[in-house]
C-alpha cells in the first residue's frame, strides 16, 4: 500500500510579508536591507511562520515604494544586491522557511533599459509598451478616458526626440509606471525567462501584482466612466491574461519542487477570480475582503462563507490576509466607529482628522481578528508589524510622504506610508532598534511612545500580542486541521468547530458564557470567569484535551 501524498506545503502555510526597507537596517543609513532582513531570521522562524514573501527589492527609483522596477534579474543595492539576495534565500531555507518575491508584470519602471530605448524612439521597444496618438486636435488629448489608479488620467504625452510633441503612453498607476504591452510576444518571453531567473536561485514562489491587469481590451476603447473596482472595464481582468497563467504554470510545475502563484486580482466580478485559480493557472488569490470588511459579525461571517465556497469550487485554498502595505492597518481600522458592511482605504483616511482612534479599543479587536483568521481553512498571511499590534502612523508630515497617491491626489489623500513605518526592536524612542546606533533618521519617522510595542518590550510580556502570534501561529499546526463547521449562536457570537477545536468571536453587544466541556487553549484578551468578553476571540479544546 502506498502513503497518501502530503499536501504541499503552501497550503495551510503561515505567510510572513517583508517589507524589506521597513524591516530592520543592518548597514546603518535609516533604510531596510537584506542584513538587516538576514539577522533577524532566528526571529521570524521562531515566530512560527512558513514562508517569507519579500515586496520588490528589485533596483528601482522607488516612485511606488519599488514597484517600478528598473530591472527585474537584480537586486538594488541599497538593499545589499543579488549576492545578498542569495544568502537570504539559503539561510531563510536553512531554517525552514520557504521565499516569496513579488513580480510586477503589468508594468516597469521607466527607468527600465525598455522604456528608455522606447523613448528614445526604437520601434521594437515602443511596441512593448502601450503608446498611441492622442485624440482632438494635434493629438492633444489622451487616447482613451481610462484614469490611473492613483488617480488623474492612465496616459503621460511624450516629447520626440526631435523636441516635438509625441505620442502618449498608458500607465494604469504613475506616470512613471509605463504599462507593458501583454499581446506582444517578445513580453511573455521576457518574463517567463525571469521567472527562471529566481526559480534557479531558489526562490519558492510569487506573488503576481496586479494579475488581473496585466492584458488590455483590443483597441483600448472607452471605459464610459465606469467604476474598475465595481464594474467591468476595458483595461482589466480580460480573458486572455490566463494565457499568461497557463504559460507560467508550466514553468513553476517544471521544478522539483514545482513553484507557486498568489495572485493580487481585485476582479471587479468576484465570479471571475475562480478562472485564475484553474488548475493550470495561479494556486492561490488573497482573499481582500478583510481588508476592509467591517469589525461585525454579519460581514465577517459572509466573507468566510463566500470564501470557503470559492475554494471547494477551485480546489484552491483560501489565502486570508488582515492587512498589507496598500490598507490602513488593522489596529487603526478598529479603532473608530465601524462600517455597516465595510469600508475602504479612501473611506477610512477620509476620517482621521475627525474622529479620534481608541487605540486600546482597536487593538483588543485586532487581537481577536488575529485568532480569527489564523484559525481559519487555507494560509494565513501576517504583515510586518501586525505581530507587534502597530498602528498606522496617522500624522506622518505630508513632506515626508512618499506614496504617489498623495501627491497625486493634491494632498488630500494621505496615501499608504502610514503602514509601512519601519518596525520598532528596542529601546523608547526612534530609531527603536531599527538601525544601529548612530545612524541617521529612519526614511519614514517613526512615532513617539512605540516603546511598549517594541519587539525586545513584548518578548519580556507573556500577554503581548507578539507571545499571542507566536501561540497562535504554533498552536494552529495542531489545533486547525479540520474542516470548518459553523456553530449555531446567538447574534454577535461567531463561532465554529474545526474538528475537536472550537473557535469562539465575540462582536458584542454581551458578554457570553463560554460552553460547558471545553476550556481554553488561548485567548485574545483576559477570560474570566468562564464568560468571554466583548472584542475577544477564543480557542477551545473538548477538557481533557492537552493543546500542545
Ligand atoms: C499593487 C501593490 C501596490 C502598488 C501597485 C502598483 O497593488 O500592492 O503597492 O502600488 O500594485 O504596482
Amino acid at each position: 500500500m502506498t502513503s497518501p501524498t502530503p499536501a504541499p506545503w503552501w497550503r495551510t502555510a503561515a505567510v510572513y510579508q517583508v517589507l524589506p526597507r521597513s524591516f530592520a537596517d543592518g548597514n546603518g543609513d535609516g533604510v531596510g536591507d537584506l542584513i538587516g532582513l538576514r539577522a533577524r531570521l532566528p526571529y521570524l522562524a521562531e515566530l512560527g511562520v512558513d514562508a517569507l514573501w519579500v515586496t520588490p527589492w528589485y533596483p528601482s527609483p522607488m516612485v511606488d515604494n519599488g514597484y517600478d522596477v528598473a530591472d527585474y534579474r537584480d537586486v538594488d543595492p541599497a538593499l545589499g544586491g543579488l549576492a545578498e539576495a542569495e544568502a537570504f534565500v539559503r539561510e531563510a531555507h536553512d531554517l525552514g522557511l520557504r521565499v516569496l518575491v513579488d513580480i510586477v508584470p503589468n508594468h516597469t519602471s521607466d527607468a527600465h533599459a525598455w522604456f528608455q530605448a522606447a523613448l528614445a524612439g526604437d520601434a521594437a521597444a515602443r511596441a512593448r509598451y502601450l503608446f498611441r496618438p492622442g485624440r482632438g486636435e494635434g493629438g492633444a488629448l489622451p487616447p482613451n478616458d481610462w484614469e490611473s489608479c492613483f488617480g488623474g488620467p492612465s496616459w503621460t504625452r511624450t516629447i520626440d526626440p526631435d523636441g516635438r510633441p509625441g505620442e502618449w503612453y498608458l500607465h494604469s498607476f504613475a506616470p512613471e509606471q509605463p504599462d507593458l504591452d501583454w499581446r506582444n510576444p517578445e513580453v511573455r518571453a521576457e518574463f517567463l525567462d525571469v521567472l527562471r531567473f529566481w526559480f534557479d536561485r531558489g526562490v519558492d514562489g510569487f506573488r503576481v501584482d496586479v494579475a488581473h491587469g496585466l492584458v488590455k481590451e483590443a483597441g483600448l476603447p472607452d471605459g464610459l466612466g465606469r467604476d474598475r473596482r465595481t464594474e467591468e472595464h476595458p483595461g482589466w481582468d480580460q480573458d486572455e491574461v490566463h494565457e499568461v497563467y497557463r504559460a507560467w504554470r508550466e514553468v513553476a510545475d517544471a521544478y522539483d519542487p514545482p513553484r507557486v502563484f498568489v495572485a493580487e486580482a481585485w476582479v471587479a466580478r468576484p465570479e471571475r477570480l475562480p478562472m485564475y485559480l484553474r488548475p493550470d493557472e495561479l494556486h492561490m488569490a488573497f482573499e481582500f475582503e478583510p481588508l476592509h470588511v467591517a469589525w461585525r459579525e454579519g460581514p465577517w461571517r459572509r466573507v468566510i462563507e463566500r470564501s470557503l465556497a470559492t475554494a471547494e469550487l477551485t480546489g484552491a485554498p483560501s489565502a486570508w490576509a488582515l492587512t498589507n502595505h496598500d490598507v490602513v492597518r488593522q489596529v487603526t481600522r478598529y479603532a473608530r466607529s465601524q462600517w455597516p458592511e465595510r469600508g475602504t482605504n479612501e473611506t477610512e483616511r477620509a476620517r482621521w482628522g475627525s474622529e479620534v482612534p481608541d487605540l486600546a479599543l482597536g487593538r483588543a479587536r485586532a487581537r481577536a481578528a488575529a485568532l480569527l483568521s489564523t484559525a481559519l481553512p487555507g494560509l494565513v498571511y501576517v504583515y510586518e508589524g501586525e505581530e507587534l499590534g502597530l498602528q498606522e502612523v496617522e500624522d506622518i508630515p505630508s513632506a515626508r510622504r512618499l506614496d504617489p497617491i498623495h501627491a497625486r491626489s493634491g494632498g488630500r489623500d494621505p496615501g499608504r506610508d502610514g503602514s509601512r513605518v519601519p518596525l520598532p526592536w528596542s529601546g523608547d524612542s526612534p530609531p527603536y532598534g531599527f538601525s544601529p546606533p548612530g545612524s541617521p533618521e529612519p526614511w519614514l519617522p517613526q512615532p513617539p511612545g512605540w516603546g511598549p510595542l517594541t519587539v525586545a518590550a513584548q518578548e519580556q510580556d507573556p500577554d503581548s500580542t507578539l507571545a499571542l502570534y507566536r501561540r497562535a501561529l504554533g498552536l494552529r499546526r495542531t489545533l486547525m486541521t479540520g474542516p470548518l463547521e459553523w456553530c449555531p449562536t446567538d447574534d454577535g457570537l461567531l463561532a465554529f468547530a474545526r474538528g475537536t477545536t472550537v473557535v469562539w468571536v465575540n462582536f458584542g453587544p454581551d458578554a457570553v458564557p463560554l460552553p460547558a466541556g471545553m476550556r481554553i487553549a488561548l485567548a485574545s484578551g483576559p477570560a474570566p470567569d468562564g464568560v468571554l468578553p466583548v472584542d475577544t476571540a477564543a480557542w477551545l479544546v473538548p477538557d481533557e484535551e492537552d493543546p500542545r
